[in-house]
């Protein structure tokens, strides 16, 4: 196992692989090498950088980002089949750290749905594809798909015998999103507790989202005893998408009591997420954490009102620590005197209290008739308005 601190947490990027394979989200080798250089300029630990034997031109965006990358690890996926392990050891030869990231499902529904087969045959299978890929590498990952719904006591069969046979990091996928966290911690927990040689391999969760829990369902298993967290900037991914990598590394930031650490630089995450978003053409929800446009607006006047008194009372994050613009007041029908005021003040009108109840009338008018008034329609409110005289 590494020799890392206990609690720092790996973080795998799977953009250029899960991520990719978003119906529109395809990239070129060229848009892949410049999101691999930003992904290791950001600090991600292991950039998985395709499926090489899905298509030459797979092939070629591993082999070119092998070339590039000096501090991440790349890998390579395939399937538990010889030549995918071939080629993706191949695809792999040039890289300064390299890993092959090789496995097959585990459910009985993978196992008889798909694959007409046994629950022993599986396990040969995947023994001989982890043997088949330390003949070009060391740095082994397996991942037992849809282990959310494979039964644990088979699951920790499989992570035991493909440890044995030179696999250093065990992936837990969740593939389909099903799992609970509660049930998803307890699945690492129970690997931890009950295969012998777990000591020897890094424990990886990766997590979908079809129920929206990919998030919580990796802090779920960090917090049982996994190291490595799969991810994709902006959540994206199969379906639903990916464990986001924005949320899992602000959650253990933010939670910094409960010791767990990454080396992610968080002030490059909204700069990024941005670019992934314009190379992708996937547009990201204004609500999404971290990285939304609205992750940092406030509208309504309660809270406009609390955060110009002390910002930390509604924003737990700056957004500078992310990398965002900064905080915006947004004024729509719902906000109040306060952010009125800020807001004129911050265009250089100086008004009193009462100055601000006339204008807070005439500004409702306004709002309730969009949805947000912007600085043209203060200069206009501001140049109709006759100061009110003040009374002694
Ligand atoms: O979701 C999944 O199970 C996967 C594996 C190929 C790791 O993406
Ligand atoms: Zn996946």
């Amino acid at each position: 196992m590494n020799s890392m601190p206990d609690k720092k947490i790996f973080i795998f990027d799977t953009t250029l692989r899960d991520g990719e394979q978003v119906p529109g989200c395809k990239l070129n080798t060229k848009e892949k090498i410049e999101l691999a250089l930003a992904l290791e300029d950001l600090g991600v630990d292991i950039i998985e950088a395709g499926f090489p034997i899905s298509s030459p031109g797979d092939f070629q965006s591993v082999e070119e980002i092998c070339k590039v990358i000096k501090n991440a690890t790349i890998c390579a996926l395939s399937r538990s089949v010889q030549k995918d392990i071939e080629v993706a050891g191949e695809a792999l030869r040039k890289a300064k750290s390299g890993r092959i990231h090789t496995g097959i499902g585990t459910s009985d529904f993978h196992i008889k749905s798909k694959f007409n087969s046994n629950r022993e045959d599986i396990l040969a299978r995947a023994i001989q594809a982890v043997k088949w890929a330390r003949n070009y590498t060391d740095n082994v990952e397996f991942y037992a798909e849809d282990a959310g719904r494979t039964e644990n006591d088979y699951l920790a069969r499989v992570v035991e015998a493909v440890i044995a046979a030179g696999a250093t990091t065990v992936n837990i996928p969740d593939t389909t999103g099903y799992c609970l966290p509660s049930q998803y911690g307890e699945k690492i927990a129970y690997l931890v507790n009950n295969v012998p040689n777990i000591d020897k391999a890094v424990i990886s969760c990766h997590c979908h989202n079809d129920l929206g829990l990919a998030t919580a369902n990796s802090i779920a298993g960090v917090m049982n005893g996994a190291r490595q967290i799969e991810c994709t900037i902006n959540g994206l991914g199969e379906r639903a998408g990916n464990t986001s990598l924005e949320e899992v590394v602000m959650i253990l930031k933010q939670h910094h009591a409960l010791g767990y650490t990454t080396s992610i630089k968080t002030q490059q995450l909204n700069p990024l997420s941005r670019l992934v978003s314009d190379t992708m053409r996937m547009p990201v929800q204004p609500n999404k954490a971290i990285v939304g446009s609205n992750a940092f607006s406030h509208s309504s006047g309660i809270h406009q009102d609390g955060f110009l008194k002390d910002a930390l009372t509604y924003e737990i994050i700056s957004p500078d620590e992310v990398g965002a613009d900064g905080s915006k007041i947004v004024l729509t029908a719902r906000s109040g005197r306060s952010a009125l005021a800020h807001r004129f003040h911050k265009l250089g009108y100086q008004y009193t209290r009462n100055d601000i109840d006339v204008l807070y009338a005439q500004f409702l008018n306004v709002a309730d008739g969009k949805k947000e008034v912007n600085d043209e329609d203060l200069h206009a409110l501001a140049n109709e308005y006759q100061p009110v005289a003040e009374t002694v």
